[in-house]
């Protein structure tokens, strides 16, 4: 079959890396894509936010499954619109990416399926939301309610940084209407891990437990940024957290799509988790997989990904085909400097064609582009270097290895990816 993948950042690399794998797949394109995707697929020039462009490309390529990469054109309906047009696509509808879309929709689910999570108010009054943040105590976590590119959350130390937070997402407007409201939320301790599911709106399948690194420098200071680095599997999530995440998270959440609203939720359901000392819950959901969480877990991934996509568009999804290979995998994100601030673009990159002749190595591109012949850096986020082995510190080794044969001018990464792992390990 013939697949559009839409999207250019790693994740769509790495979803279109893994569905090049799949037996039933004899052509990709994409849109936007990326330099290092369009080695392998047709890229078209249509931006993910254009849904009327994407139906219409889908149409013309004659396409038989649509992938959709980011959140921000499943929020828009993309899928409500292929379905519409007799086309397939794989993503939740319009209606149920409000699981993402709406921090306040995902919490009453929560609250109203007894899913164990932070507790929270909302309030679109800017007085009410200082003195709920006052009543909760500090630190204090201020969210916007709606999509804000990962930028929307603040952890708050004291009164006066809640009321900072407070005042841009509802005074300055920073995030324009998905500030409106913000949801006011309990501060949790713990580490974090992502879970992700394949779900037909009944059956589920897991793909591997993996942690992602927001924050831009070693040791997680910095500020946050949309992802660093990710490995898999995690030892934070252990076969009990993984089984209460199974019981009390995942078939909960899928339950209530329909039991509350009436909505069937299809696609990847990724559950952001703080493990705390009372056990797991849930900080966020996404309609969408991670990135980089997704150039870690499709390489773990021991399955046909192209057939799993189609099982769950037509609700038929077979949880016993989506498997776990052994093993790791890590990838460490090489960034252009000033990142996740200003940063300079058309940076030449050297030293692709080595690392990527590594054994076990897998050089996923984000925001690179062809100029003249050359590889050039073209965003914030440029590569994700990925490195599979047996171990974790060996599957570490293989990504920096690789990430010390790149240069570009003003690289820069973590050094430190998989840490708490491998000092878990230690202990
Ligand atoms: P989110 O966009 O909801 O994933 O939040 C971004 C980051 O903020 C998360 O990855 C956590 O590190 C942090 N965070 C969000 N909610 C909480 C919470 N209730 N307690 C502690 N940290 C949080
Ligand atoms: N890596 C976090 C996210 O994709 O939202």
């Amino acid at each position: 079959m013939k697949v559009l993948v839409v999207g250019g950042g790693g994740r769509e690399h790495a979803l279109a890396w893994k569905l090049a794998r799949s037996p039933l797949v004899r052509e990709i394109i994409a849109a936007p894509g990326n330099a290092g995707m369009a080695r392998f697929t047709r890229t078209y020039p249509v931006p993910a936010h254009d849904i009327e462009g994407l139906a219409r490309l889908a149409e013309d390529q004659e396409c038989d499954l649509t992938v959709v990469g980011p959140e921000v054109p499943l929020t828009l309906g993309v899928v409500d619109l292929f379905e519409q047009r007799g086309l397939a696509a794989f993503g939740p509808t319009r209606a149920c990416a409000a699981l993402e879309g709406s921090k306040w929709f995902a919490k009453d689910l929560m609250l109203k399926a007894g899913i164990p999570t932070a507790a929270a108010v909302a309030t679109t009054d800017r007085d009410e939301a200082v003195s709920f943040a006052r009543d909760m105590g500090y630190p204090v976590v201020i969210k916007a309610d709606g999509l804000a590119a990962g930028k929307g959350v603040v952890v708050a130390r004291d009164e006066r940084e809640a009321v900072a937070a407070i005042d841009d997402a509802m005074v300055n407007r920073r995030f324009g209407g998905s500030g409106e409201m913000v949801v006011v939320e309990e501060y949790l301790e713990g580490e974090e891990a992502s879970i992700l599911a394949f779900t037909d709106g009944q059956r589920f399948g897991l793909l591997v437990p993996s942690q992602d690194h927001k924050r831009a420098l070693d040791a997680d200071g910095g500020p946050n940024t949309g992802g660093m680095g990710a490995y898999a599997p995690t030892p934070v999530v252990t076969p009990e957290i993984l089984n209460a995440v199974t019981d009390e998270i995942i078939a909960p959440t899928i339950e209530a799509f329909s039991s509350i609203h009436g909505l069937t939720y299809r696609g990847v359901l990724y559950v952001g988790l703080m493990i705390t000392t009372d056990g797991p819950k849930v900080i966020e959901y996404n309609c969408r997989f991670g990135d980089p969480e997704a150039q870690v877990t499709l390489p773990l991934l021991n399955g046909d990904l192209a057939a799993i996509m189609l099982s769950v568009v037509n609700g038929e999804l077979d949880p016993s085909s989506v498997g776990v290979s052994p093993g790791h995998a890590a990838c460490v994100v090489m960034a252009s400097g000033g990142y996740p601030g200003k940063y300079a673009r058309g940076k030449v990159i050297h030293g692709l064609s080595d690392a990527e002749a590594m054994e076990g190595v897998t050089v996923f591109h984000a925001g690179t582009d062809l100029v003249d012949g050359s590889m050039v850096t073209a965003g914030g986020r440029v590569l994700g270097v990925m490195g599979r082995n047996g171990s974790l510190a060996d599957a570490l080794g293989r990504a920096y290895r690789a990430v010390d044969a790149i240069t570009f001018e003003g690289e820069r990464h973590r050094t430190d990816i998989g840490y708490r792992a491998l000092s878990r390990q230690e202990t």
